[in-house]
């Protein structure tokens, strides 16, 4: 069995206690049967599972990640805040930054910029959200939204193996709508572009599509060219559905 997409993330949000390790469980023996060696299944979990579910999981091939982290890498003054050195510490390999809930609550892209930075010098892989609202869509501006996000967000970013650019239209997460297969065709196309000329050279960094996927719509979304995974809210919440996801794309 191969399957052509690399990452299947899940972010949980604001989900979960201890009992909750049973649906990521259920998801690894479920891929135990799969035999190939690229796929990656990433649970990005609340902080408060990070460690617990970090050492539970050592021996199997799921990774466990963070959902957002401090732009500080040092210790400091900070109430209720957790930054990349403690999450790594915890056991986290990879972090969500850039999320729209998290801009929506006040990360700017400079604040992101700082805390894609302070994740890389602690060896995090970033899983770095980008996307526009639906106005911003309709009025045409998505192209200049995202390609202000990416300058900002990863505005002196060197290491971009520790990178992997998460689209999601805002308009899509938690609404069951996707978009059409062109105009998912032409931003991710888009996106590439913007990366090659960024950085002067083709290279390798992977792009992942997020926003209300499920098993059923994940059909359509493997025909998109470019895409190397998907990040998945919801439908991560529940084994089953993560897991029929990932059969639905056997290929
Ligand atoms: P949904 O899959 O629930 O739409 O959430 C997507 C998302 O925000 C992933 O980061």
């Amino acid at each position: 069995m191969t399957y052509k997409y690399e990452y299947f993330i899940a972010n949980w949000k604001m989900f979960g206690d201890f009992s909750s390790l049973k649906i990521i469980n259920s998801v690894n023996n479920y891929i135990n049967k799969i035999k190939s060696r690229k796929n990656k299944v990433i649970f990005c979990v609340p902080s408060t599972l990070v460690g617990h579910f970090s050492n539970r999981l050592k021996k199997s091939k799921i990774i466990i990640g963070a959902q957002n982290c401090h732009y500080l890498n040092e210790y400091g003054p900070h109430t209720g805040s957790i930054n990349s050195k403690m999450i790594k510490s915890a056991g986290a390999k990879y972090v969500i930054l850039g999320h729209s809930e998290n801009r929506a609550d006040g990360d700017t892209d400079n604040i992101i910029n700082n805390k894609i930075k302070s994740a890389i010098k602690n060896n995090l892989v970033v899983i770095f959200c980008i996307g526009e609202t639906l106005k911003q869509r309709k009025q045409k501006l998505t192209n200049k939204i995202l390609s202000l996000q990416i300058d900002k967000g990863l505005k002196l970013v060197k290491n971009l193996k520790k990178i992997i650019i998460s689209y999601e239209p805002i308009w899509s997460i938690g609404t069951g709508i996707i978009p059409a297969h062109k105009e998912l065709t032409e931003t991710i196309s888009f996106i590439r572009n913007k990366l090659n000329k960024k950085f002067k050279k083709k290279h390798s960094v992977k792009i992942i599509y997020g926003g209300s996927v499920n098993a059923k719509n994940v059909r359509k979304l493997i025909a998109i060219q470019d895409i190397s995974g998907f990040l998945i809210g919801g439908a991560s919440q529940s084994g089953k559905k993560f897991i029929d996801i990932i059969k639905n794309c056997y290929m």
